[in-house]
């Protein structure tokens, strides 16, 4: 498969920015899959559902309607684009996303969202385990400090106090928990191609993924 383009890494690596250009420029749509992870967090949070209680996930992924409107994301009907983008919730997600019945709850809604092709699909385990499949692979990189500072900056508009020291550590605890669980960790295969954006510009990253690119 060639045009479902895979693109893996850590927080912060610029996975999102990168991606919505690159499927811009290709006229392909574009699927972030840590918002689904999210999007299950901000549900799970609304109803009190904790991530060992296994039964309460269960019914909860068998019930969850997950829908995108162009930027937009909605759980169940509610607009949660901007709810979803919290420390809170991004803590939450990794824990949640640890859950084996999270993750085969969100596998189908993920493929089928792209089966029929033309897609720029990004997150934690779209090559390994999304699209295996996939002739396109990447793995986004960046240093530890560089990714803190992005997320810094990102998260600091809505929370204009918190510190790029708790950013850092709240990303390496994220690192360590999304490449050790057992269920799809992150994981960079030989057939990736690795890049480290740690110096180069968004524009300066897309460039070097198309003349990668097997279509
Ligand atoms: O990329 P993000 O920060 O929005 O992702 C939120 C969390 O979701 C991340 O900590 C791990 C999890 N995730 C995952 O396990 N698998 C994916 N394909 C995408 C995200």
């Amino acid at each position: 498969m060639k045009d479902v383009i895979t693109i893996d890494g850590p927080s912060g690596a610029g996975k999102g920015t990168v991606s919505r250009l690159l499927a811009g420029k290709l006229g392909y749509k574009y699927l972030d899959t840590g918002a689904l992870y999210r999007a299950v967090a901000w549900k799970a949070r609304a109803e009190g559902v904790g991530p060992d209680n296994e039964e309460g996930l269960k019914k909860m992924m068998d019930n969850i309607n997950i829908s995108f409107n162009g930027d937009r994301i909605y759980v169940d009907g509610t607009d949660v684009t901007s709810g979803i983008r919290t420390k809170e919730i991004g803590e939450m997600s990794s824990r949640f996303s640890a859950e084996p019945v999270v993750r085969s709850g969100l596998f189908s809604i993920q493929r089928e969202l792209c089966i029929q092709g033309k897609a720029v699909i990004e997150g934690r385990d779209t090559g390994t385990t999304i699209f295996p499949e996939s002739e396109n692979k990447f793995y986004l990189d960046a240093g530890l400090e560089e990714r803190a500072r992005r997320r810094h900056e990102e998260l600091k508009d809505k929370d204009p106090a918190i510190r790029l020291e708790t950013t850092l550590e709240d990303i390496k605890k994220r690192d360590a928990r999304d490449s050790s669980r057992e269920t799809s960790p992150l994981k960079k295969t030989e057939d990736m191609v690795y890049i480290d954006s740690t110096s180069l510009s968004v524009d300066e990253v897309v460039e070097k993924i198309m003349s990668y690119l097997r279509l």
